[in-house]
């Protein structure tokens, strides 16, 4: 099988990495990649908003599935696209990828199915918006006002703080965008990112992973695509998490089936464990972003073959995943500045070490990587336990240079320490 993976993230990295283990793959296509993953496929340039690129891309390297990694391209119906060329295809159309381009009809979803998320009130004018900031945040109770854009944002669309002022200049800045904006009711609790291969009514979850979405240690700072992350998760109980697929991720996919929108590719849900338990915080379309890479140097079983059973409806008779044991740690080393506008073009030296997946990286023509984006690369250390795995990304780490970059020091330390708490 040929497969053609497009994005230039580490998460797609740690799909080529997971892909090229599988015997049934023999051959990895990549567009339009980075420094990294042009080491483990061939390159290639598209447009990967473009259905009919992407399509005439996957004809032209004889791909036998395409999977997609971003959200844009999801969203915006390049899965449709690949499928109606007669090409498999892992990753949902746009009808089904609204479950992440749209919190509204995300809420709806969850409301039809049952499931449980936070008070949600959409606020689409500026004239409703200082009425609605009064009924949520502090005053009621809450510890802080979250406010978030109904739209992508590449995970900094979601403001939480108790400062009034900060929430009301977010949010309008949003509306002044013509993004509406959902305020919400703050979910107390750990959060837990869980990514479940769905075909429709098929759903198999894979190992729990925690994200740290905020720039800082101690969960400072403002939110980023994503500073680091762990799996599995040893503090989530087996019956809680056999509940968020049993309660959430099973009735979410039946629904989707139920309104014709049937999902097909990788549903990622990440919930709060709240003192009631679980409730959603959000629905993505696709793998998370760095949990992919701490979840995936974990899976034995074979990626492709996997990911060509989602595609083709044939997940119900894949079996039971195979894991390795221990655990798995991922750090991503941030440029200077980021998540403001980030510096790039400094040379990263080290960048090939085992364990380091690549993100914002270039080959200059002088044969120099150099950085190219906020978050530049990914190091994953795996181990028997947390302990062991966050030493082995810290290490690695160690070994990797970028003038001005920036890097989280507590990746999964609670959770090592088993200071984190249901
Ligand atoms: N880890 C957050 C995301 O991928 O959206």
């Amino acid at each position: 099988m040929r497969v053609l993976v497009i994005g230039s993230g580490a998460r797609e990295h740690a799909l080529l990495l997971a892909l090229r283990d599988d015997p049934q793959v023999t051959g990895l296509a990549v567009a339009p990649g980075n420094a990294g993953t042009a080491r483990l496929a061939e390159q290639h340039e598209v447009d990967i908003t473009s259905g009919d690129g992407v399509v005439a891309l996957a004809q032209e390297v004889r791909a036998d599935m395409v999977v997609i990694g971003p959200e844009v391209p999801l969203v915006l119906g390049v899965a449709d696209a690949v499928r109606a060329a007669g090409i498999a295809c892992f990753g949902p159309g746009k009808d089904a990828a609204r479950i992440e381009g749209s919190k509204a009809f995300a809420k709806e979803v969850m409301a039809a199915a049952g499931v449980r998320t936070a008070n949600t009130e959409i606020v689409d004018s500026p004239a409703l918006l200082d009425a609605a900031l009064d009924r949520f945040g502090p005053p009621s109770g809450d510890p802080a006002w979250v406010v978030k854009d109904d739209r992508l944002a590449a995970g900094k669309g979601v403001v939480v703080t108790a400062d009034r002022e900060v929430a009301r200049a977010h949010a309008a800045g949003l509306l002044e965008a013509g993004h509406p904006v959902l305020l919400e009711s703050f979910l107390d609790g750990p959060e837990v990112s869980l990514f479940c291969v769905v075909d429709g009514h098929t759903v198999v979850p894979l190992l729990p992973a925690q994200d740290f979405k905020r720039v800082g240690d101690g969960d400072t700072g403002p939110n980023t695509g994503g500073m680091g992350a762990y799996a599995p998760v040893p503090w989530l109980p087996d019956d809680v998490y056999r509940g968020i697929v049993h309660d959430i991720v099973e009735p979410v996919a039946a629904e989707m089936v139920r309104r014709g929108s049937s999902f097909s590719g990788l549903l990622y849900v990440g919930l709060a464990i709240t003192e009631r338990g679980p409730a959603v915080v959000e629905f993505n379309c696709r793998f998370g972003d760095p949990e992919t890479q701490a979840v995936l140097a974990l899976l034995e079983s074979p990626l492709g073959q996997l990911l060509y059973a989602a595609s083709t409806g044939a997940l119900a008779d894949f079996g039971e995943l195979r894991w390795r044991g221990g655990a798995a740690v991922t750090v991503v080393l941030a440029a200077e500045s980021y998540p403001g506008r980030p510096r790039v073009g400094d040379v990263v030296v080290g960048s090939e070490a085992d364990g380091v997946l690549h993100a914002g990286t270039t080959r200059r023509d002088d044969g120099e990587i150099v950085s190219s984006g906020g978050r530049v690369l990914s190091v994953v250390g795996t181990g028997v336990d947390l302990t062991a795995a966050r030493a082995r990304a810290y290490d690695i780490l160690g070994s990797v240079r970028l003038p001005g970059s920036h890097f989280r020091s507590d990746i999964a330390l609670l959770a090592a320490e088993g200071k984190v708490r249901v």
